[in-house]
């Protein structure tokens, strides 16, 4: 299903790679680690960086390497091992996609030479659909802003679709999902999607990626959440997801098939990556 027939935006304001690697054991050395090294030349490494990119630097293109979290990693519905069993991750994001197709396309020659593997998940930037002016100020005005590894070594990457019963509904009852609903005598019954998770608006700094081609379809996810916090707020993570999961509050998890939940720690450059150093 296309954007556009769902009352939902048609803008692309950026890419996002996602290339989860499986490495080959015991292949993993110094040479590898200084070409992958090299294959983030001309782009930023997003490890070292506090607040959100320049112009410039999403233009050029930008990179996090993240070492799995093997013990925090759990499958939900969609069983996906390429993803719940890497090793680490490489998240890319750029406003164009030809830059980091192309970091994507030489990571999997230096991998699979050594005998590992990548599994890429893909999404495209989007502005909201469903949140108005007060939404904003509410979700996002005090966000927390992106910050360097150090300050929130911690990321969780969710994979999700929405079922076709939620694509068939009328975006305005869609978007009524976000929101509190109340009874008869405004008592609040359900505190939806935005109320269920506002526990993590100040200590979560979140990204979402949506389907390049379209909802509903085959190969492709609907949406990638990507979260990065710091060790002491992981708890409000899980409790944040905890809280989007529990359909009495907010039913529309009802909706949503996941796929695996990863957890992954941030770390600086390939060798840390490999797990070499
Ligand atoms: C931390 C606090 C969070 C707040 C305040 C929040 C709030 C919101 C709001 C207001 C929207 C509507 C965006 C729009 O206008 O298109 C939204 C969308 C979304 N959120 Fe969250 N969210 C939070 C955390 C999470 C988490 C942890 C997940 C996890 C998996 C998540 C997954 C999504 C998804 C998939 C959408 C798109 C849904 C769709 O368009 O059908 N959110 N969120």
């Amino acid at each position: 299903m296309q954007p556009a027939d769902l009352n939902m935006t048609t803008t692309v304001t950026g890419h996002q790679l996602f290339l989860f690697v499986t490495l080959a054991e015991g292949r993993a050395d110094g040479e590898l680690a200084e070409a992958i090294d090299l294959l983030g030349q001309g782009m930023e490494n997003i490890h070292d960086v506090d607040g959100p990119p320049s112009d410039k630097a999403f233009a050029l293109g930008r990179f996090q390497f993240l070492r799995a979290e093997t013990g925090s990693t759990r499958e939900q519905q969609i069983v996906h091992p390429a993803v719940s069993e890497s090793h680490g991750m490489v998240r890319l994001e750029c406003a164009d996609l030809k830059p980091i197709n192309e970091y994507e396309t030489s990571l999997r020659t230096l991998i699979e030479a050594t005998g590992g593997s990548i599994e890429t998940l893909a999404g495209v930037m989007r502005p909201r659909s469903y949140t108005s002016h007060a939404m904003s100020e509410f979700a996002y005005a005090h966000a927390m802003p992106p910050g360097p590894g150090e300050k929130f070594p911690l990321a969780a990457v969710t994979p999700m679709n929405k079922t076709d019963e939620w694509w068939q509904m009328d975006f305005l009852h869609r978007e009524s999902f976000f929101l509190p609903r109340y009874d008869e005598n405004e008592n609040m019954v359900v505190k939806g999607h935005a109320l269920a998770s506002a526990m993590g608006v100040l200590s979560i700094n979140r990204r979402l990626v949506h389907a390049p081609e379209g909802y509903g379809l085959e190969g492709h996810y609907d949406f990638i959440g990507y979260f990065e916090f710091s060790e002491a707020d992981a708890p409000v993570f899980r409790e944040v997801m905890a809280g989007l999961r529990d359909t009495e509050q907010n039913p529309e998890w009802k909706y949503v098939v996941e796929g695996p939940e990863w957890w992954g720690r941030r770390v600086s450059g390939a060798a840390a990556f490999l797990g070499i150093s």
